[in-house]
């Protein structure tokens, strides 16, 4: 069976849907996940509910990740995260896949659910799986008391607030923050300097009216946006911390608008789906200003030579080349924090494009909020 959470029983208020209300939530959403966790001091977080001293945060060897859908995306947003911070190994993977290959546990593994319903199945299973096995598991949820959270016992609630359309926003904002926190704490005891902690708590600081700034331009995505819907088939492209941007904005897109939205790695794209690329299918590409900028803006000529229509997601200066691109500007804080303003204006596109469709926005076809089926 799937629970379909009915929209009535929460209040959309004044806004023409639930998406809308929770994307617009965003800013206030990410300073209920920060509050009372940051310290400024000792440029570290605190995350009681981890239930882990330091000795026991040091022996972590390697942190997986494990999620379905988006929490999947964000969860690999999560561990590249922890991986640069910590220097601790870090990935993630499709909890949905993860027990059905038999998989090797490790005693010194930090094991991270992550989910915004605390329902999904799949993770449900995976964290159980890990327990038979003996080893530890934290959740990053967002209801309090669901069943994940119930699972693990210990982890980081999200604060998001109830999220009632069937794509996530601003609980995967949330999950991207938590993520932010663990890998300070993760950091702080290891090799990471006070100094580089304090500065990321600044960018985290900073990061409500950055997300504020990225909404502002709605109307300007909207137009864009309503172009896209025009096209049966989109590429969403993007390197290494811009790659799970690029998958969770095809997602987004594919679900509510029902458009064929295939994300790859930019780097990939000689390699094969070059070949699909014309005037009929528009790229959406994740540019950000890093060590990567020359190479993206390099691929992004091949897509223009063969005359497919770019939309650009980057920072401030970056220089495109003079290429005829729709560009989008998302204020850039601390590099490590990137990937979720990137991921903002994927959120208004997809939102837009639907809308411009004609389709139920907060129920698309098919799907439902919470999986509680395998
Ligand atoms: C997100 O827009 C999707 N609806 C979906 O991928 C979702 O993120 C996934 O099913 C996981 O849900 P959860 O966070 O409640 O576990």
């Amino acid at each position: 069976a799937e629970v379909d959470v009915d929209p009535t029983s929460y209040d959309a208020g004044d806004h023409e849907s639930f998406m809308r209300k929770e994307m617009l939530e965003q800013p206030a959403a990410a300073e209920r996940v920060l509050r009372g966790r940051l310290d400024e001091r000792f440029g570290t977080a605190h995350l009681g509910g981890l239930e882990m001293d330091p000795r026991e945060t040091r022996a972590v060897r390697r942190v997986k990740v494990l999620g379905c859908g988006s929490a999947y995306y964000v969860g690999q947003m999560g561990a590249s995260l922890i991986e640069e911070l910590a220097r601790i190994p870090a990935d993630a993977e499709a909890a949905s896949e993860f027990r059905y290959r038999d998989p090797v546990i490790e005693p010194d593994t930090l094991y991270v659910a992550v989910s915004q319903s605390g329902e999904t199945v799949d993770t449900l299973l995976a964290v159980q799986e890990i327990q038979r096995k003996g080893g530890r598991v934290i959740g990053l949820v967002n209801v309090v008391g669901s069943a994940i959270a119930r699972e693990c016992g210990a982890g980081i609630y999200l604060h998001a607030g109830p999220e009632v359309a069937v794509a996530s926003t601003k609980a995967l904002t949330n999950m991207f923050l938590g993520f932010s926190l663990l890998a300070l704490q993760l950091g702080r005891v290891r090799d990471l300097s006070v100094a580089d902690g304090r500065r990321l708590i600044a960018g985290l600081q900073a990061l409500p009216a950055a997300v504020e700034e990225v909404l502002a331009q709605e109307d300007a995505l909207a137009a864009v946006a309503q172009r896209l819907a025009e096209a049966e088939s989109l590429f969403f492209v993007g390197r290494v911390r811009g790659f799970p941007v690029a998958r969770e904005g095809a997602q987004k897109f594919k679900e509510i608008s029902y458009r064929h939205a295939e994300a790859y790695q930019t780097s990939e794209l000689k390699h094969g789906p070059l070949a699909l690329i014309s005037e009929e299918v528009p790229t959406v590409a994740v540019v950000p200003d890093d060590e990567l900028t020359e190479r993206n803006v390099a691929a992004l000529h091949e897509i223009a030579a063969r005359k497919g229509p770019l939309v650009v997601v980057t920072h401030p200066g970056v220089d495109l080349g003079g290429l005829d691109v729709v560009r989008i500007d998302v204020p850039h804080l601390e590099r490590e924090l990137d990937p979720i303003l990137l991921t903002i204006p994927l959120q208004l596109l997809a939102y837009h494009a639907a809308k411009h469709l004609g389709h139920d926005i907060d129920k698309p076809r098919n799907l439902a909020k919470s999986v509680t089926v395998e």
